[in-house]
């Protein structure tokens, strides 16, 4: 009996420049996860996606991996299999995740990373990190177009990364344990959609979007040394001034604008839209003791589900 999970993450400062070639800071969220479990069977390689959005298994045989709209959880396997130079297992590996979908939580990098962890072990040859970030990151592509590669990094190493695209993943050392409340808009949004927009927008006025870009990459250089310092409450304006500029960028929305509005009135020190934004989840930096004040507020303001984070 093999049992693999992975965790939820969430972006910290950063989204959408590090499309660019800036740093950004992403987080696991270790209580929040994707499971996998495999048990032996006589017919084949079977995947059910127990209660996740698919619910059909999947026979890893008819799928191939060029194709472009191939399954993410075929495709998976497929990478698995092909990378481990092994025929499909008699096993049926079952997947579980209690992490919301399309909410910038990184929901289909850790669904990806759990079941290749399953597999891999059931062929008895496991991956190590390397190659589990490769193959989540061409899964990915699925979900993303042309993903920075930051979702599958955090997700796979579960530690706090500074990251930059097409550079090794640097870990960040935490100075001062900080609380974060994700909030979730209950509005789910597609990434890829939000990237093209701002790829869009960064071709039509190079020289504006450019500038607002470099701004995010200096406000993560700065947030990276306040982590390291422990000075948690320098961090917090950096967030909000990362959510001003996201705002430019044209990726918030009514819903985030207001969770983030209503948690800086009751009290977190810093508070943004993180993720692909146009819905999907926001983020507060709070004091311990605000920490179920702030909670209070966003529900009220319409957030469906909220979770308190520390980061340490
Ligand atoms: O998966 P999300 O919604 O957390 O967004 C990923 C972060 C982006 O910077 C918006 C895209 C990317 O590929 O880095």
């Amino acid at each position: 009996m093999i049992n693999a999970s992975a965790p939820a993450k969430i972006i910290l400062v950063g989204e959408h420049a590090v499309v660019y070639g800036q740093p950004a800071i992403a987080i696991p969220v270790s209580s929040l996860r994707a499971y996998a479990h495999a048990a032996p069977n006589t017919g084949g390689l079977r995947i059910v996606a127990a209660d996740l959005d698919e619910t059909v298994p999947v026979n890893v045989d008819s799928v191939r991996v060029d194709k472009a709209l191939d399954h993410a959880l075929a495709r998976t396997a497929r990478l698995v299999l092909d990378r481990l130079h092994a025929p499909p297992p008699d096993q049926t590996i079952t997947l579980r995740s209690d992490i919301p979908v399309a909410s910038g939580l990184g929901s289909g990098a850790a669904v990806s990373a759990a079941l290749a962890r399953a597999l891999a072990s059931a062929l008895g040859q496991p991956l190590d990190d390397a190659a589990l970030n490769e193959i989540v990151y061409e899964v990915e592509k699925l979900h993303h177009g042309t993903p920075s590669g930051i979702d599958n990094t955090v997700v796979v190493y579960e530690q706090p990364i500074y990251f930059m695209r097409g550079e090794p993943m640097e870990s960040i050392s935490i100075g001062a344990p900080f609380t974060l409340l994700i909030a979730d808009t209950g509005q789910g949004a597609l990434t890829r959609i939000a990237v093209g927009d701002v790829r869009a927008l960064f071709h039509a006025e190079p020289e504006r979007i450019g500038l607002i870009v470099d701004e995010i990459g200096l406000l993560v250089r700065a947030a990276r040394d306040y982590i390291e310092r422990g000075d948690v409450k320098a961090l917090g304006p950096l967030l909000t001034r990362n959510h001003a500029l996201l705002q430019t960028l044209t990726v918030s929305s009514p819903d985030l604008d207001r969770l983030v509005q209503a948690a800086l009135d009751a009290g977190a020190l810093g508070a943004k839209l993180s993720g692909g934004g146009r819905g999907g989840t926001m983020i507060a930096l709070v004091m311990p003791e605000s920490a179920s004040q702030v909670a209070q507020a966003l529900t009220e303001s319409g957030a469906v589900r909220v979770i308190e984070s520390v980061v340490k």
